[in-house]
């Protein structure tokens, strides 16, 4: 087949069928093309991208800043050896800092996962110096998702994700979330962090209360451990703030980013205080790709983009929109059972388990969305969406709820 031979959507499913492994119930759809928050299928049919790939280009698609960034490094130099310093990876570094209000560092890798397994490295190294060998043990929360590969698997609180991969890595356990006497109970002598989602993500949006993150934070200091907090979905404005925990009044001693740091490029980040970042020494940590020429500038200029585009103001007030839009239709169509959100997160959470149905019926009227279980829907938003677009989602959602039988299911 040659390079310049489109591929059709059929032909797609065909060789994807044969040849690249199935881990991933795929929808009927061959993406070519986007821009802003639109993708254009094979066909060229037009859809509006209310995942935002996966909470991964914050500032939409084909963002002409990244755009021009990446053409311009891929011309100079995409890839040399983590021995040797490069541009754009400390700027980076330097403006992840500061929008973290200074004082820290950072580890580059190349994805949310990544990025877990190495605060999870680092905070064991930071345990065994300060108080032993044995404090290596993390808690963190029932229905957290922290990533796929076997450590970050076993962080993730969901055993229907771990079961087929056990056994995992030891020294993880699990309490239920926005209960502080839980997390008590849970932290012993060899714990040496306690790790949390601001927001649950993928488990499907679920807030930590604010007193629950000040006291989860109380407890870390009085014990003397690390509080960890993976921003990978809900850092980069995605809630408003440049990090969720901005809005909670609380700092982490370690926090993990990726998915929109550089709007869709692989990227992850562990950010941890000077003091704590000190724990690791040369030869404790590497990445072949992490914190490469290429992605970092893409990076720089996704930052600015969001920055200068004030789209954490925008997150804000679009998602209060969508929030307030979307009680309406839970109290129009008595179809939803809960609403949860936090900028521009949202779960939908239907009364009858047919949110898989609902995500194809959205994918047929040019609407991309997600589901999380059979009732749970996930909004996830690029953060250039408008209220106009949200009218939009509104209507097909209303379109397919507002139906008998999914009322009186
Ligand atoms: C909070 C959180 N941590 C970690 C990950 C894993 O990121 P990745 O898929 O880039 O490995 C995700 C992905 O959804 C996430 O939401």
């Amino acid at each position: 087949m040659s390079a310049s031979h489109h591929l059709t959507l059929a032909e797609a499913r065909t060789l994807d069928g044969r040849y690249v492994m199935h881990t991933y119930a795929r929808k009927p759809v061959l993406f070519v093309r986007g821009e802003g928050m639109r993708l254009w299928d094979d066909t060229g049919r037009e859809y509006l991208d209310f995942v935002a790939g996966i909470g991964s280009v914050n500032l939409g698609h084909a963002h002409p800043a990244v755009t021009a960034a990446l053409a311009e490094q891929a011309a100079k130099l995409t890839h040399v050896s983590n021995l040797y310093y490069v541009e754009h990876r400390a700027e980076l570094a330097a403006d992840i800092v500061e929008l973290a209000g200074g004082g820290k560092q950072v580890f580059f890798a190349n994805s949310g996962t990544e990025a877990v397994e190495g605060a999870i490295k680092l905070a064991r190294r930071w345990g065994k110096k300060h108080h032993g060998e044995a404090c290596v043990n993390i808690v963190t929360a029932e229905r957290s998702f922290h990533g796929r590969t076997l450590a970050a698997l076993a962080a993730t609180g969901q055993p229907s994700k771990q079961e087929a991969f056990a056994p995992l890595p030891p020294g993880f356990s699990h309490v239920p979330l926005n209960d502080i006497a839980a997390l008590g109970a849970a932290v012993t002598a060899d714990t040496c962090a306690v790790m949390l989602e601001p927001v649950q993500g993928e488990g499907g949006v679920y807030p930590c209360d604010s007193d629950y993150l000040l006291a989860a934070r109380a407890l870390c200091d009085e014990r003397g451990i690390l509080l960890i907090l993976d921003e990978v979905q809900t850092g980069c404005y995605r809630t408003g703030p440049a990090f969720a925990y901005q809005a909670y009044g609380v700092e982490p001693d370690i926090m993990t980013l990726a998915k929109s740091l550089a709007n869709g490029l692989p990227i992850g980040a562990v950010v941890a205080t000077t003091e704590v970042a000190a724990a690791f020494e040369p030869g404790d940590h590497g990445s072949t790709f992490g914190g490469g020429p290429l992605v970092c500038a893409a990076g720089r200029a996704t930052l600015s983009a969001l920055a200068a585009e004030r789209l954490g103001e925008r997150a804000l007030a679009t998602g209060a929109y969508m929030g307030k839009e979307l009680h309406e239709l839970m109290a129009a169509t008595g179809a939803i059972n809960d609403i949860r959100r936090a900028g521009m997160m949202a779960a939908v959470e239907l009364a009858a388990p047919r949110a898989a149905e609902c995500t194809a019926f959205a994918l047929q009227h040019g609407i991309v969305l997600n589901n999380i279980g059979p009732h749970i829907l996930r909004i996830l938003p690029p953060l250039v969406c408008g209220n106009a677009e949200i009218d939009t989602l509104i209507g097909a959602l209303y379109e397919f709820l507002a139906t008998d039988n999914v009322r009186s299911t």
